[in-house]
């Protein structure tokens, strides 16, 4: 695992005011340094994106496919509506960790249902900002 992409999806740029009861005080800037810091540690380069635009996402994770090893993605809202980054995940061949910063199970019921999990190699959730952080770890550790 040499290369990883860190995909967030809609409304996650807008990290550290949008109900930090929910999804913490970390911008998304500050994730993405702890990414980056971590990645140095484990000898893993971090390329982070964001986008509001589901068809974005979908151009990223094919992008991906040309450079990275591996791909952290919190799909967002996406997660739960979104048979084309389904199919996206699925297509590009390279091992995919769903995040999120919350608990997705212990909130409404909608919010159970992820499109996105059952092609992912597993789903972290509920650890705020260190739901990225282990699944870097993971990434790096199913490699070895
Ligand atoms: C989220 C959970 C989703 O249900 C929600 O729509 C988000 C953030 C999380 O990281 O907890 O935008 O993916």
């Amino acid at each position: 695992m040499k290369k990883v992409l860190v995909l967030h999806g809609p409304n996650l740029n807008l990290l550290g005011t949008r109900e930090p009861e929910v999804y913490g005080r970390f911008t998304l800037t500050d994730i993405n340094e702890r990414l980056v810091v971590l990645g140095e540690t484990l000898g893993v380069e971090i390329r982070a994106f964001q986008s509001n635009s589901e068809g974005a996402l979908v151009d990223a994770l094919h992008e991906a496919r040309t450079w990275a090893d591996g791909v952290i993605f919190n799909p967002g809202g996406y997660t739960h509506t979104s048979v084309a980054l389904r199919d996206a995940v699925a297509a590009i061949g390279l091992p995919v960790i769903e995040v999120h910063l919350s608990n997705v199970h212990a909130r409404e019921e909608f919010r159970r249902h992820s499109y996105i999990a059952p092609v992912c190699v597993g789903s972290i959730t509920g650890f705020g900002w260190r739901s990225y952080t282990a699944a870097l770890r993971l990434l790096v550790e199913g490699d070895e």
